[in-house]
């Protein structure tokens, strides 16, 4: 039994030990006492402030978590075992260090708001460290993009190959999601840029605080309007692990395409020793496990929302001990997609794409049969007659096993009076990508417009 909580004075009877374990949530939340203490130091300033504790209290108080956060920051203090969870373990500490103005911190406070906050703190910084991770990769990407803006590869639908692109512009596909990810987590982040500080237990309190003032003091934007609202909240977490799940469902498909790409069949990609590992059994293996554990991970972040989802279904208002368990999914969520960021970001630039492999990729498997139709369509036929026109094509080739680019004029009239020789400039993937000139579209100008966009976004490398 242990009868020395800080709420216990109601209580005759200590919380039994195994109910001690079951609730106490210090080994999750122990990350938090950044933000807690950042939090209880701007309470305390602006309960000094308001005249509602002394000046000294607060700024005893003040050096007391001043000097706390250094020696934790330093490794050198140990959360007292019998504290439920960080707010408790930084209160007791404190008052140790301090005495009994320890005691006058709590006032007009509730561990309520105090977790509230903590929380949107924790967001706060996790979003502008994710944001920064994302940036990183972005460059990675944007590195071999320039590298390879003039790489022909065959794109692919269906896995199946359909028209030429470059790889820079495959590459810059995924700059773009990317981009949405970072925008995204930016808002969530501005969704959470309110205080929920001096709601206290739920409906405020009786005390003359400045609930601005504690906002201001901490960078908010201001404060969350409604004290229930402010304690009951969870869908900026929520919004959080969702925006980590999409991030991680974006690399999952990066990840994907490296692995099939490593494999021998493909031979697309050569990922750098420094970021494969090998097998115990196999000597010839070279395995691409960095990018699958990214893979494997995205499971990670899609559990911790559904976790997180599931904990706030149907809590009525306003704060249920349901809620603490918000933060291990939070925590989760946020670790995995800032890990497989930088992870994905070391791998590329530790890879090298094989251009003349992808290259004899494009020539072969008819990639360039739509430049057929398309010019057939530009000669004045229908495009459905086109497309039966190069499908016919197509099956010529199969029959004698010819590539597009092997067949010659005469042959070509055969189908079409339409041809002239200029159907060449069509026919090899190199030229044909070259035709791709619309906004946005595969081809070599293109492809160096949005390389040179994105090297003013994202500034010198
Ligand atoms: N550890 C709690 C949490 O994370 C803090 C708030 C506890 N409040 C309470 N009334 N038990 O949610």
């Amino acid at each position: 039994m242990t009868n020395s909580q800080p709420w216990g004075g109601r209580f005759r009877e200590g919380l039994a030990e195994v109910a001690f374990r079951f609730s106490a949530s210090l080994d999750v939340d122990g990350r938090l006492f950044h933000e807690d203490i950042a939090g209880s130091i701007a309470h305390a300033q602006m309960l000094a402030d308001c005249g509602i504790i002394s000046a000294e209290d607060g700024a005893a108080i003040t050096q007391g978590l001043i000097a706390l956060r250094a020696d934790i920051e330093a490794g050198r203090v140990e959360f007292p075992a019998d504290a439920e969870d960080i707010h408790m373990a930084v209160e007791k500490l404190l008052i140790e260090r301090i005495g009994p103005a320890g005691g006058r911190l709590h006032t007009a406070r509730s561990r309520n708001d105090q977790v509230a906050l903590d929380i949107r703190l924790y967001l706060r910084r996790r979003a502008d460290e994710i944001v920064e991770s994302i940036r990183q990769l972005q460059r990675a990407l944007l590195r071999q993009a320039e590298l390879h803006a003039e790489t022909v590869m065959p794109g692919y639908t269906h896995l199946q190959r359909a028209q030429p692109v470059l790889l820079g512009h495959h590459l810059l596909a995924y700059l773009q999601m990317l981009e949405r990810d970072r925008t995204r987590l930016l808002d969530c982040q501005r969704r959470a840029d309110a205080s929920p500080l001096g709601a206290a237990a739920l409906a405020g309190t009786s005390f003359p605080i400045d609930r601005h003032a504690v906002a201001a003091n901490l960078g908010f934007a201001g404060i969350v309007e409604n004290s229930m609202d402010a304690v009951s909240a969870r869908d900026h977490v929520m919004e959080f692990v969702a925006a980590c799940s999409i991030g991680m469902c974006n690399l999952s498909r990066l990840a994907e395409e490296v692995i099939l790409w490593a494999t021998t069949e493909f031979r697309f990609i050569e990922i750098g020793d420094a970021f494969s590992t090998g097998s115990s059994i196999m000597p010839q293996k070279k395995n691409p496990d960095m990018a699958e554990l990214v893979r494997g991970k995205t499971g990670q972040a899609y559990g911790a929302l559904i976790s997180l989802l599931t904990t706030m279904k149907g809590l009525p208002l306003s704060y249920n001990r349901d809620m603490q368990e918000d933060k291990r999914p939070m925590f989760q969520a946020a670790d995995t997609w800032d890990d497989s960021l930088t992870i994905m970001a070391g791998m590329l630039d530790n890879s090298t794409f094989n251009a003349s492999v992808m290259q004899a990729a494009a020539a072969g498997g008819f990639s360039t049969a739509t430049e057929i139709a398309d010019y057939l369509v530009r000669c004045g036929t229908p495009f459905r007659d086109a497309h039966g026109v190069a499908g016919a094509i197509v099956g010529y080739c199969v029959q004698r096993g010819l590539t597009l680019a092997e067949l010659d004029l005469p042959t070509l009239q055969t189908f079409s009076p339409a041809f002239a020789s200029d159907i060449f400039d069509y026919l090899d993937p190199n030229l044909a990508v070259q035709q791709r000139r619309s906004a946005g579209g595969a081809s070599p100008q293109e492809v160096a417009r949005q390389v040179a966009w994105w090297k003013g976004e994202l500034g010198s490398q």
